[in-house]
């Protein structure tokens, strides 16, 4: 019995406005994972028309934008795999057969759902509904392993393991008598599968990155309000605007993580600073413990400049070229389709297709 072969699979959304929270809950994080994984990192362009139909002008920038802000961070699109995700027609093709195995159960309790969708459920579109077994089949069309995102992802990469197991167990006999299952651990039991069940990597100071005017609501492309995120391309002057502007309590910072519980406003600076400085949030507050946020939100605009400065000039200056950018991505979705086109004739044949390995 082989050993599945590690691999990250992550995605991110061109719906435009990316942000501080896209940037420090998944972007950043990807980069270090390129030493130890063979990495793909996708721009979901097929999720990005699920919520509302999208000018496509406007689309092609975003996806370009994405693109570029990968390559800005630090993805090396030659070591590893940056694509977008309309241009791997497996992952809609592998997202139809996990339609058949998700159930309609387990879609209906995505919290992701019924906040988008809201209370006129009738106008969302099937897409939206679908929505998660299109992200389970983005990660399983290449059974990749492991998944960093932010923490608002967790359920979705629950439901990406329900969707395995299920696929696993319904067809565990042909599995095995094709020789197609792999090792692996699920619990303390050793079990053999075809689709790994992937570990979410969700973490750090900044796994979830809280609206600057509102500290109970997450920073998202979506809210009205520009002041409530910081979005990659700002420069320095609206970064120090927002960040001046930013919403905080009347208190000075505390000694210990217990002095931000109920605090969320100040839990998510000392958040934002840490991640940005590549340390946790104790170690923030053991160097600021006492300030008041006239000192520390000026330490802060600093600091935001000095880190998504040069990345968003980076962007600029690949986004002057879209060729550039629309070649990286053509050459990464040859590199994807070569693995996934594998992975869905085995897929085929366990099912019973004929003519899967024509
Ligand atoms: P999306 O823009 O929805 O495609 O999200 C792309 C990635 O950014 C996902 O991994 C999200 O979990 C992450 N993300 C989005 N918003 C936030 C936030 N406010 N804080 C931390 N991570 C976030
Ligand atoms: N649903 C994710 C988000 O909104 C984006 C996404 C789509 C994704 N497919 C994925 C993330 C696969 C990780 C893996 O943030």
């Amino acid at each position: 019995m082989s050993k599945i072969q590690e691999r990250v699979f992550s995605g991110i959304q061109p719906t435009g406005n990316l942000h501080l929270g896209n940037y420090l809950g998944a972007i950043k994080r990807f980069v270090p994972l390129q030493n130890d994984y063979d990495c793909i990192y996708c721009v979901v362009d097929l999720h990005a028309i699920t919520a509302s139909m999208q000018n496509p002008a406007e689309l092609a920038d975003n996806i370009r934008e994405v693109t570029a802000a990968f390559l800005a961070a630090g993805i090396d699109p030659q070591k590893h795999i940056v694509f977008n995700q309309s241009q791997v027609a497996e992952h809609a093709e592998l997202a139809w057969i996990f339609n058949c195995v998700a159930r309609m159960g387990w879609l209906s309790r995505m919290t992701q759902f019924k906040d988008k969708a809201g209370k006129d459920r009738e106008k969302a579109s099937v897409g939206l509904f679908a929505y998660p077994s299109l992200m389970a089949a983005d990660i399983l069309t290449y059974r990749a392993t492991h998944v960093p995102v932010g923490e608002d992802q967790k359920q979705h990469l629950e439901l990406t393991r329900d969707i395995a197991q299920k696929f696993n167990n319904d067809y565990s006999e042909r599995i095995s008598d094709l020789g197609l299952g792999e090792a692996m651990m699920v619990g303390d039991e050793k079990v053999q599968g075809y689709f790994p069940l992937t570990e979410p990597l969700i973490g750090g100071p900044a796994a979830r990155v809280m609206s600057l005017r509102d500290g109970a609501k997450k920073m998202s492309k979506s809210d009205p309000s520009d002041l409530s995120r910081i979005v990659m391309t700002d420069n320095s002057d609206a970064i120090a605007k927002k960040i001046r502007k930013a919403k905080t309590d009347p208190n000075p910072l505390p000694e210990t993580l217990e002095g931000l519980v109920d605090r969320p406003d100040a839990d998510n600076l000392v958040g934002i600073y840490a991640a940005l400085s590549d340390t946790d949030k104790a170690s923030v507050l053991s160097e600021y413990a006492g300030a008041q946020f006239g000192t520390f939100k000026p330490a802060l605009v600093e600091l935001a400049v000095e880190k998504i400065g040069p990345i968003a000039a980076e962007m600029r200056r690949l986004q002057a070229d879209p060729a550039e950018i629309d070649a990286v991505l053509a050459n990464g979705a040859d590199r994807a389709r070569e693995i996934a086109s594998r992975v869905l004739v085995d897929v085929k044949e366990i099912i019973g297709f004929v003519g899967a390995r024509r």
